[in-house]
C-alpha cells in the first residue's frame, strides 16, 4: 500500500481562505473516492468545526484525543495525560455517503507555548505510523509562524497556498517566502510547493489586475481555477456541510466547479512530485 502524500495549506496571512481550501478539498478528494485525512493544527479549531457537528466533538472531547495530545501525551496543566492513538484521536465523518477522517483540533492547542525541545517533532512521528492508511493527509495550518506550523512543515512532503488576490495579502508573500526559508534552514530540509490557489475572488478590476500579476511572478505555479466570494460558505460550514452538498445554487456553483478543478490539477500536480 503506498504511502500518503502529505501537503500542509500554509499561509501566514490571516482569512485568506486556507480552512475553507482545505475542507473543500478534503471533501472533493474523499468524493472522488481517495482515502484522506485532514489534519486540524489551528488552535481557532475551524476545520473542525467545520466537519465536526458539535454533540460528536463534545462527546469525543470527553473520552478520546484530539491534536493537542499528540503534541503533549504526558499532560500538560489541568489536561489528563494521554497516549493517543489512531483509533482514539481520528474522527471518521461520512457525509453523503463519502468519508473523511478528521484529527481534530482544540481551543486548548493555545495552552501549548512553552513545549519542550522536540515538541515539534511529534505530529510528524505520529502521522508517519498512519500514512499507510490514506492516500493524502492534508493539514490545515493557523496563520503564525508557530511551533504548530513548523510541526507541519516537518510532517509535509509539499505545501500548497491558499491567497486572496488583493494588494495586502500579495504584500504577504516575501513575508510567507522568508518563513519558509526560515524552516528549511531550521530543518535542513526543503519542502515542494505544490501552487498557490485564488480564492475569495471577486471579478473586481484591482483583483483582476493583482491575480495577474502574482501569475507572472509565480509563472507555471499558480492553479488554473480560483474560488469565487459568494454567500453560502459560512452556511455550509454552520451546518458541517462539504460545500459540494450545500443545495444553494446560483453563483455557489461555480465554487463547485472551481472545486472540481482545483481537486483535478491538485492531483496531477502530486502524480507529477512523485
Ligand atoms: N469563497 C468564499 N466566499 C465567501 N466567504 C468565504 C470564502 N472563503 C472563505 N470565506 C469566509 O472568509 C472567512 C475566512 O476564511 P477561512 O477561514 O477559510 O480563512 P483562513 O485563511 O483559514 O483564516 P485563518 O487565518 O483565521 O485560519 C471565513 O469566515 C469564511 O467563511
Ligand atoms: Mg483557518
Amino acid at each position: 500500500m503506498p504511502n500518503a502524500i502529505v501537503v500542509s495549506l500554509i499561509n501566514m496571512k490571516g482569512g485568506v481562505g486556507k480552512t475553507t481550501l482545505a475542507v473543500g478539498l478534503a471533501w472533493e478528494l474523499a468524493m472522488k473516492g481517495r482515502r484522506v485525512l485532514l489534519v486540524d493544527i489551528d488552535p481557532q479549531f475551524n476545520a473542525t468545526q467545520w466537519i465536526v457537528d458539535t454533540a460528536t466533538y463534545l462527546g469525543w472531547l470527553k473520552n478520546r484525543h484530539t491534536v493537542l495530545n499528540i503534541f503533549m501525551p504526558n499532560g500538560i496543566e489541568d489536561i489528563a495525560p494521554a497516549k493517543p492513538t489512531p483509533a482514539s484521536a481520528i474522527i471518521p465523518v461520512i457525509r453523503g455517503g463519502h468519508r473523511l477522517d478528521v484529527l481534530p483540533s482544540t481551543l486548548d492547542l493555545m495552552k501549548l507555548d512553552a513545549a519542550p525541545r522536540g515538541t515539534e517533532n511529534r505530529l510528524r512521528v505520529f502521522l508517519d505510523k498512519v500514512r499507510s492508511s490514506y492516500e493524502y493527509i492534508l493539514i490545515d495550518c493557523p496563520p503564525t509562524a508557530s511551533l504548530f506550523s513548523y510541526s507541519a512543515f516537518l510532517s509535509s512532503d509539499a505545501y500548497l497556498v491558499p491567497i486572496k488576490p488583493d494588494p495586502l495579502s500579495v504584500l504577504g508573500l516575501p513575508l510567507l517566502e522568508r518563513a519558509m526559508q526560515d524552516y528549511e534552514d531550521r530543518a535542513g530540509q526543503a519542502l515542494y510547493l505544490l501552487g498557490l490557489v485564488f480564492c475569495q475572488v471577486r471579478q473586481t478590476e484591482a483583483m483582476t489586475d493583482t491575480m495577474k500579476l502574482v501569475r507572472r511572478q509565480y509563472a507555471g505555479q499558480v492553479f488554473e481555477d480560483t474560488i469565487g466570494q459568494t454567500t453560502g460558505v459560512a452556511e455550509a460550514a454552520d451546518k458541517n456541510l462539504p460545500l459540494q452538498l450545500s443545495t444553494k445554487g446560483g453563483k455557489f456553483n461555480e465554487v463547485k466547479t472551481a472545486l472540481n478543478g482545483i481537486c483535478r490539477e491538485f492531483e496531477n500536480r502530486v502524480a507529477a512530485l512523485l
